[in-house]
């Protein structure tokens, strides 16, 4: 499964820590070779010796250390990270999350985050408790390291060695195992090699004047998480994105537009070329009929604001498409909306619409997980429950891919 693979284990000072003699044999037994990095505090929750015996490495760990894997001829910070087919962080501390994220480079694990190749996949098992998982600036710092690419593998639910009871625990080893291999399975097998992919994604903003617009909170992430999972599996994929704070996915051709009829412009001119087109924006549906140059005044009198409808984007590739050209929306929804993303995927002439339902906290838009309900013309159903906005972009490229034409 991992045979010949360079696996980076990066361990941090958690009690889960005592989990990963038994995570480097899995991935030894899997064919991998193992490199452990240790935090200066993860050595205190697991014996170095264990470490080095099970993966037949020294376990590294100051930032000066002279002999690791890789090319000789350059020092280890650089080889590391050349060295690697993947990094998995597990588990990952709020502490060191935040040093990832804040690029601090003051020891090996966080030298070799910085330097592995960009096409290297990250894996960060978070284990901590449940407070400090729900805090503010560990849920910001791990969207912003989802958001440059890297899988956050959910914590479990269950007794915590803080004594109490809730989401924070490690995954076993061997989910963490399953899911990098699912990280590194190779694009020659996926249908989506090679072919050209269009994406849109972010909301849209319809100026009022010069200084002010009408948009929505969509932050684009479902969108960029397709985009990148499309270009993994060997997608030519352009990326039509709204005006998002996200950094561009890894091999994928970016166009930023800001309105809506910009969206249309830049898109169509994939539309004759395109094999999929997968409708990830929230496109706002109208504008402002007249906007005005400058700013408007305010007056003592009330307001009337006129809007026209915007044009449908995904409506009109759907209606202009070739006969093997595949149309995906998404149709977010408030609860039990289901039979209007059924009517959407009628009206649209979609090939596959995917609901969710907008809780704010869970899933919908701004945040990093979400839950999607898959329909498809045959009238099949899939639920996907709550999981990261990446590891979802996976699964929905999984039921696209047998609706594309064979080659
Ligand atoms: N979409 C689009 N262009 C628009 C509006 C929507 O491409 N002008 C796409 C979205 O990207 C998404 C799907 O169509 O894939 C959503 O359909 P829509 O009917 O616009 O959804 P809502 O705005 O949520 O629908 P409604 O307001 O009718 O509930």
């Amino acid at each position: 499964m991992l045979t010949g693979k360079n696996i980076i284990l990066g361990i941090c000072g958690g009690i889960a820590a005592y989990k990963t003699p038994h995570l480097v044999r899995l991935f030894k037994k899997a064919g991998a070779n193992v490199q452990v990095l240790a935090t200066a505090s993860a050595l205190q929750f697991v014996s170095e010796l264990s470490l080095a015996t099970v993966s037949r490495r020294p376990v590294l760990r100051g930032l000066f250390e002279l002999e690791g894997p890789g090319d000789e001829d350059k020092t280890m910070h650089i080889t590391l990270g050349e060295w690697a087919d993947a990094l998995v962080i597990a588990p990952a501390t709020a502490n060191t999350i935040a040093r990832l994220n804040a690029g601090l480079c003051d020891d090996m694990l966080s030298v070799c985050f910085i330097t592995l190749r960009p096409d290297k996949p990250v894996l960060i098992a978070p284990a901590m408790d449940g407070h400090m998982y729900g805090s503010p600036s560990v849920r910001r710092n791990l969207s912003a390291l989802a958001g440059q690419g890297c899988l956050i593998l959910e914590p479990e639910s269950g007794d915590l060695a803080s004594g109490q009871c809730g989401l924070g625990r490690m995954p076993e080893p061997e989910a963490i195992v399953k899911a990098l291999v699912a990280m590194l399975q190779p694009a020659g097998e996926s249908a989506l090699k090679g072919r050209q992919v269009v994406v849109t994604a972010g909301p849209t903003r319809e100026k009022l004047d010069d200084v002010r617009f009408l948009s929505n909170y969509s932050s684009g992430k479902m969108g960029f998480a397709v985009a990148r999972e499309a270009a993994r599996r060997g997608a030519l994929v352009r990326l039509i994105a709204g005006p998002v704070n996200l950094a561009t996915p890894q091999g994928v051709e970016r166009i930023d537009v800001e309105s809506a009829s910009g969206m249309l412009e830049a898109a169509s001119r994939f539309f004759g070329e395109c094999d999929l087109f997968i409708g990830a924006a929230a496109v706002a549906d109208y504008r402002p009929e007249n906007p005005v140059k400058g700013k408007i005044k305010k007056n003592d009198e009330e307001m009337e604001l006129r809007l026209v409808r915007n044009p449908d984007i995904l409506g009109e590739f759907s209606a202009s498409r070739r006969p093997g050209q595949v149309s995906v929306g998404f149709a977010l929804e408030t609860a039990g909306g289901i039979g209007y993303a059924k009517e959407k995927l009628e009206r649209k002439r979609l090939d596959l619409v995917a609901f969710n339902v907008s809780d704010g906290a869970t899933t919908g838009f701004e945040v990093d997980t979400n839950a999607l309900t898959l329909i498809d013309r045959e009238g099949h159903v899939t639920e996907l429950p709550v999981m990261p906005k990446g590891e979802l972009a996976g699964r929905l490229l999984d039921a696209v891919e047998p609706l594309l034409p064979r080659r």
